[in-house]
């Protein structure tokens, strides 16, 4: 992979400098992953991971590598059919350098569709959280809480995606790599908690009918910063602070 911004930095980057890359600042950091088609495609046949290729696999890895909690949405939990994190022997090494904890949980937001067998639920080494309102049915917070993950409760009607940041980082998961959806990336940034966009630009032109990185809530529109781009044959993976 070479960086190729900011020009006084250019150059190949070893395994180290990607880390540093692709690390989180000391605090409080939430950062955005995204693939998306040269086109702006979010999906191909439903799926990210058909925009997917492996330069992206391997910044998305760093993300999720270095972070203390992954945050997705309910509708792409079960597309992406994401089972929490399962570390392999090289991310349980790099975690143990870093002083993580050895398998970050994944956190879930969901109004009420998030099954409870859910392979989130079920098949995740470490208790998921569930991200929820007051107002999801009592039966269905009793049903996640017997899978073992952590209910918790952050709004109304809605999810105060505010206060759930909030109570990740009192439970000590500061970092945060979220993974998706459109309509949960619109929400975080609506609530203004957003920190960085990882985006990969996929080498592919799709068309069709996909939807956009973000969707659903109308939000001031949101001055990007560039942090970095980095590339590897014909991928580009871009990273963008938020400007405050
Ligand atoms: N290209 C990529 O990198 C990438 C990454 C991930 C996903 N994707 C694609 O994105 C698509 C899914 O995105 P999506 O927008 O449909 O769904 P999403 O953002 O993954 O999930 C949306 C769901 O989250 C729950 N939610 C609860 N509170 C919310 C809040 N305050 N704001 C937003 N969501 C809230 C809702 O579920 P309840 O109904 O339970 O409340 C809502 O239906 C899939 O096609 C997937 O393949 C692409």
């Amino acid at each position: 992979m070479r960086r190729i911004w900011p020009p006084q930095h250019t150059g190949e980057l070893d395994d180290a400098a990607l880390e540093e890359l692709y690390g989180y600042p000391a605090g409080r950091w939430l950062a955005v992953n995204f693939v998306s088609s040269a086109d702006g495609a979010l999906e191909l046949g439903g799926r990210a991971r058909a925009l997917s290729n492996e330069p992206d696999q391997r910044v998305l890895r760093l993300g999720s590598d270095l972070a203390d909690v992954l945050l997705v949405g309910a509708t792409t939990a079960m597309v992406e059919e994401f089972r929490g994190a399962h570390p392999d022997a090289e991310t349980a090494a790099r975690r143990e350098r870093h002083g993580l904890a050895p398998v970050p949980p994944t956190a879930v937001v969901t109004t009420g569709s998030l099954p409870v067998d859910a392979p989130v639920l079920t098949e995740a080494p470490v208790p998921s959280y569930v991200i929820t309102t007051a107002a999801a049915p009592e039966h269905k917070r009793e049903a996640w809480a017997a899978t073992g993950a952590t209910v918790v409760v952050a709004g109304e009607r809605r999810v105060d995606l505010r206060s759930a940041v909030d109570a990740l980082a009192v439970a000590g998961l500061e970092h945060v790599d979220s993974e998706g959806g459109a309509r949960l990336f619109a929400s975080l940034l609506a609530a203004g908690v957003v920190d960085e966009l990882r985006l990969t630009v996929s080498p592919l032109l799709v068309a069709g009918a996909a939807g956009r990185i973000a969707a659903g809530v109308d939000i001031d529109p949101a001055q990007l910063e560039l942090l970095s781009v980095v590339a590897e044959s014909d991928t580009l993976m871009v990273r963008y602070g938020l400007r405050s």
